[in-house]
């Protein structure tokens, strides 16, 4: 389809692969009574976790087997993100931790990768204050990590490679999935709309979408396998194919996607406001295995600062939005990312924010405080309001959204609702699901229960999950 311009050569992947089988040999000589040990660890977003998926896989290929215990390990690898500064600075703690385990352990390959190595003052500061570090790896180059891993193991030389580009998109590569029933399928990458506080653009490249029947056949392989929730990943799905005629674009792929045979819901996410149509709700509503949950961030109520963030969409597109939403699906579950104190914002604008939140009646909220991003625009903006003041509208915020969930979660009381079982609940013989609407439910069960669907009768509502019990 339209992917060419980021089609990885032929050639280059086949170099890679040989790469792995010369990997594969250096490490069966020097691991010759037991395998190499991996410990990867994943930052960030859902995105991350696809791409250490694949990690995790190629890492497989060659010869690794992966642990949980970072003592144990031979190669550490840390998958990073940029969005915050807290995010970054997390990182960084973490990794200077990892200089006396690489002390007592000399052979120990230490790499990083991911978003956060894809800016330079980055990766120019772990090469010199961070020595330890063997291997650095920016976005665009994952598909590559046979080399690097052989270059590591052989030359003893450290790796850096944070090539820039538009991005690409490799098929094939192989993905060893965290989960047995819930699986990740992306469906495009990068970004094109350089939101003004937003680093994602800069560190993941253009917008990209993947085949439309390359997506489909491999939810239709998970299904096969027994996979009960797939979740289509982008970090703004509404303009997948966008280029493409209607047949193609993410309307046309959801409902490919639900025709598929078999019992399973699909999710999606992240859906942008700006792209966000009346077609696409339809189609929720439409497709019975799509959860009737949609996570819209709006990100700030106020139309000076949605411009200000360069959103492309008002308050009064974002509501019509959503009282089209409401009245096609009245149960719909909306969930939303605010943006709190962004440089200049006052506080009547915040209200703004507070005014929306209690209009859209949301089921929950991811909140943060606005994080400066060095390169991007909103990070030369001037920023009047005290760290100390933001935190108190944050606080405002948050209060008002706990009470909205309350109000939501005490409806509920009462009422059945179908759950896919995900694991072991807080309590004792408890299990632990999630609604269509993605609130959590605990309730009695039998630990066979995991990984299928359950009718569960809600009992106890509380703030932001729900207690239950099995229903028929
Ligand atoms: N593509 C998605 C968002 C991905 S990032 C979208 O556009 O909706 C997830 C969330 O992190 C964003 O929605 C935003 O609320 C938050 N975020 C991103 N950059 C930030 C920054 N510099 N400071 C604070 N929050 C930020
Ligand atoms: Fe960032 Fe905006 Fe792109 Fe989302 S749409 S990833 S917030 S630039
Ligand atoms: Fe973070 Fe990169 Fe995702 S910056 S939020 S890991 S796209």
């Amino acid at each position: 389809m339209n992917n060419n311009r980021f089609s990885v050569p032929s050639a280059e992947l086949e170099k890679q692969t040989e790469y792995k089988e010369k990997v594969k040999t250096v490490l069966s000589s020097r691991f010759s009574l037991s395998f190499p040990k991996a410990f990867v660890h994943t930052y960030g977003c859902q995105g991350n976790v696809a791409d250490s998926e694949r990690i995790k896989g190629l890492l497989t290929e060659m010869g690794y087997e992966m642990t949980e215990n970072l003592d144990e390990a031979d190669l550490i690898l840390y998958n990073t993100c940029a969005i915050r500064e807290h995010a970054q600075d997390r990182v960084f703690g973490n990794v200077g931790a990892l200089k006396k385990i690489k002390k007592d352990k000399p052979g120990l390959i230490i790499a990083l990768c991911g978003c956060m190595m894809q800016q330079r003052y980055v990766a120019d500061k772990i090469k010199e204050s961070y020595r330890f570090v063997d291997l650095v790896f920016g976005t665009h180059v994952l598909y590559k990590l046979p080399e690097f891993i052989y270059r590591c193991l052989c030359t003893g030389e450290r790796v850096f490679d944070i090539t820039n580009s538009d991005g690409n998109i490799v098929e094939g590569l192989p993905v060893k999935r965290d989960g047995s029933f819930k699986a990740w399928v992306p469906i495009m990458y990068g970004c094109n709309n350089f939101c003004s506080y937003c680093i994602v653009p800069y560190v993941r490249g253009r917008e990209r979408s993947r085949g439309f029947s390359v997506i489909v056949d491999e939810v239709k392989e998970l299904v096969k396998k027994g996979y009960k929730e797939i979740t289509l990943l982008g970090q703004n799905v509404n303009s997948y194919n966008k280029d493409l005629a209607n047949e193609y674009r993410f309307p046309a792929l959801l409902r490919a996607i639900d025709n598929i045979e078999g019992d399973f819901i699909i999710r999606f996410m992240t859906s942008h406001p700006r792209d966000c149509t009346k077609e696409l709700l339809d189609t929720m509503a439409d497709c019975k295995k799509v959860a009737k949950h949609l996570h819209l961030p709006v990100q700030s109520g106020n139309d000076r600062v949605l411009f200000e963030m360069n959103r492309h969409y008002d308050r009064k597109k974002y509501l019509s939005l959503i009282d089209y939403a409401y009245s096609l699906m009245p149960n719909l579950s909306i969930t939303s990312d605010i943006i709190v104190g962004f440089p200049g914002e006052t506080y009547e604008e915040f209200a703004d924010t507070l005014s929306l939140v209690e209009y859209v009646n949301y089921t929950s909220l991811f909140t943060f405080i606005f994080s400066s991003r060095p390169g991007t625009k909103a990070a030369e903006m001037d920023d009047f309001v005290s760290r100390e003041e933001k935190g108190k509208w944050f606080s405002e915020l948050t209060g008002l959204q706990e009470k909205i969930a309350a109000k939501r979660t005490a409806s509920m009381k009462g009422k059945t609702y179908r759950v896919l079982v995900e694991g072991k609940g807080r309590y004792d013989g408890y299990l632990s699901g999630r609604t269509e609407g993605n609130i959590i439910i605990e309730f009695p069960g039998a630990e066979d229960l995991i990984g299928s669907f359950c009718n569960v009768r809600v009992t106890e509502p509380k703030t932001w999950i729900l207690i239950g019990e099995k229903a028929d």
